[in-house]
């Protein structure tokens, strides 16, 4: 299912759009179309021109849904987050794969089948654009870039970070990662909670492969806090006042901009003039290969190297912690026949290239990613997508009206101009915790059976301890 706005996709302009095709508003039907109604209806003598495209989508019907106009506020918001799944497969029942709904303060068109959601995200720039909320735009500091070929710059500009050559170069740090925290959890006996795990897993992979060098625990956890608090404004009401959880999230925000401003904006300006890098190389180096050396002490190219690290951080964060979540919480479920066909893998990889896990290691492991691809079919990380729509157009034989936003929680990695760019680091990711488990530990649940929320990210629903065994 792909849901959209919050929210779902396309809200329109805030009305009950229940209403029955013949409802319509004046505006909705062209008064060319209405000439053309009445002319088919035999009434008038005049000779009618043929009805253009507008007045064809616009004599479309409206999405239909269940929910009424009486529960202004919540609509359908908890009915849908109690099970997406059921909730959308009923609707599509119903109405089709294009229907109404009003959730999270806003009437909203679901759109619930990946062919009509692809067909969505296709069109990128042209019917719809990216949407934020207002508080995430303001805490986050993503921007929407409306301009297509500046878009396409920007993604050129990172592009290199996630090359093969770029990628190779990560995995020493990767496995270095990956084992300091399985070592840790393993000499932790009563184990560890498995949503905190996957949290400091996944903004020490983002921070990590974005600046090119480790952090110290006390700042790694200090700004995992504020990343979380960030991300925490996504549906809070714009009100920066110190009590607000947007004006808390600002204060994060304040606090990650100064981090950066310290701790690195010197260095990234220097690496411009110079192209010495103090460390290891990271992806925020292949944005700085992207600008001209004498702009290093440009004002606002010193913001926009704050922004680019602030967003590319939180683009790699909370999506990676969901998904080494899903990986640690569901290796205990896995069926013994994968757990053995995993360890014949890395026996063979083993025998081929070593222990070590190199670039030819991790090519040679087509099963852990399959398994990893399943894990995320099953879990798909609801990342928060949402759309706008610019203009008017036709969706499943429906009117969608302009002026909406979206949120699907059915295509993982996105689709379209704004497709991930992080797909390749997050499999090696992946690849590696579930070669490094194979090959060394075992992942067991202390809390007995429980159950995942698919929204508004995968997490278990109940706390859950896990603990790692070494073997
Ligand atoms: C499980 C892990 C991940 C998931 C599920 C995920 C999911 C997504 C999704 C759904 C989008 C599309 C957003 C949209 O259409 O508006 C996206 C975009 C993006 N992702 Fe990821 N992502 C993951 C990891 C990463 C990582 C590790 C990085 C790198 C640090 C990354 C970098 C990006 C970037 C740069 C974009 C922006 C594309 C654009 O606007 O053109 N992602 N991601």
């Amino acid at each position: 299912m792909a849901a959209l706005g919050p929210s779902g996709l396309f809200h329109s302009q805030g009305v009950c759009d229940r209403r029955p095709r013949q409802l319509l508003s004046k505006h909705t039907i062209s008064p060319g179309a209405r000439r053309a109604r009445s002319a088919f209806r035999g009434r008038s003598p005049v000779k009618v021109q043929a009805a253009t495209p507008q007045q064809v989508l616009h004599e479309l019907p409206l999405p239909t849904g269940d929910w009424t106009c009486n529960i202004p506020v919540l609509g359908e918001t908890l009915l849908f987050t109690a099970d997406p799944a059921k909730w959308s497969r009923e609707r599509m029942a119903r109405h089709g794969p294009v229907f109404q709904s009003h959730i999270l303060g806003k009437p909203t068109v679901i759109v619930g089948d990946l062919v009509n959601w692809q067909k969505v995200l296709s069109t990128d720039f042209k019917h719809v654009g990216q949407y934020f909320t207002e508080s995430f735009a303001k805490a986050s500091g993503v921007a929407v870039v409306a301009d297509k070929n500046q878009h396409a710059f920007q993604r050129k500009a990172i592009a290199h970070a996630f090359e093969p050559e770029a990628m190779a170069s990560y995995l020493p740090f990767m496995r270095g990662i990956l084992h300091r925290y399985l070592d840790i959890w393993a000499a932790m006996p009563a184990g560890v909670d498995l949503r905190s795990a996957g949290r400091k897993l996944g903004f020490e992979f983002a921070a990590a492969l974005v600046l090119g060098r480790e952090l110290d625990e006390s700042t790694r956890d200090r700004m995992s806090e504020h990343y979380a608090a960030v991300m925490n404004a996504f549906f809070t009401i714009p009100v920066d006042l110190p009590f607000t959880p947007f004006g808390k999230a600002m204060a994060s925000r304040n606090a990650i901009q100064t981090w950066i401003r310290d701790e690195f904006l010197d260095e990234a300006q220097q690496y411009m003039v110079t192209k010495q890098i103090q460390g290891r190389r990271g992806i925020i180096h292949s944005f700085l290969d992207a600008r001209e050396p004498q702009n290093a002490k440009d004002a606002l190219l010193a913001q926009q190297i704050m922004d680019q690290i602030q967003t590319t951080i939180l683009a790699g964060n909370d999506t990676t912690a969901t998904g080494m979540i899903s990986l640690l919480g569901l290796w205990p479920q896995l069926p013994q026949r994968v757990k053995e066909k995993l360890r014949e893998e890395q026996n063979e990889v083993r025998g081929k290239y070593g222990d070590e896990l190199g670039a030819k290691a991790m090519a040679a492991m087509p099963y852990a990613l399959s398994t990893v691809k399943e894990i995320m079919r099953i879990l798909p990380t609801a990342a928060g997508i949402f759309r706008v729509a610019l203009e008017d157009f036709e969706l499943a034989g429906k009117l969608i009206r302009k002026g909406s936003s979206t949120r699907p929680a059915l295509a993982v990695w996105g689709m379209g101009p704004h497709v991930c760019q992080g797909i390749p680091l997050f499999y090696q990711e992946a690849k590696m915790l579930l070669a490094i488990l194979t090959r060394s530990y075992d992942v067991v649940n202390l809390s007995g059976p429980f159950e995942w929320n698919l929204l508004p990210v995968v997490s278990p629903k109940t706390p859950v301890t896990i603990a790692i065994k070494a073997c």
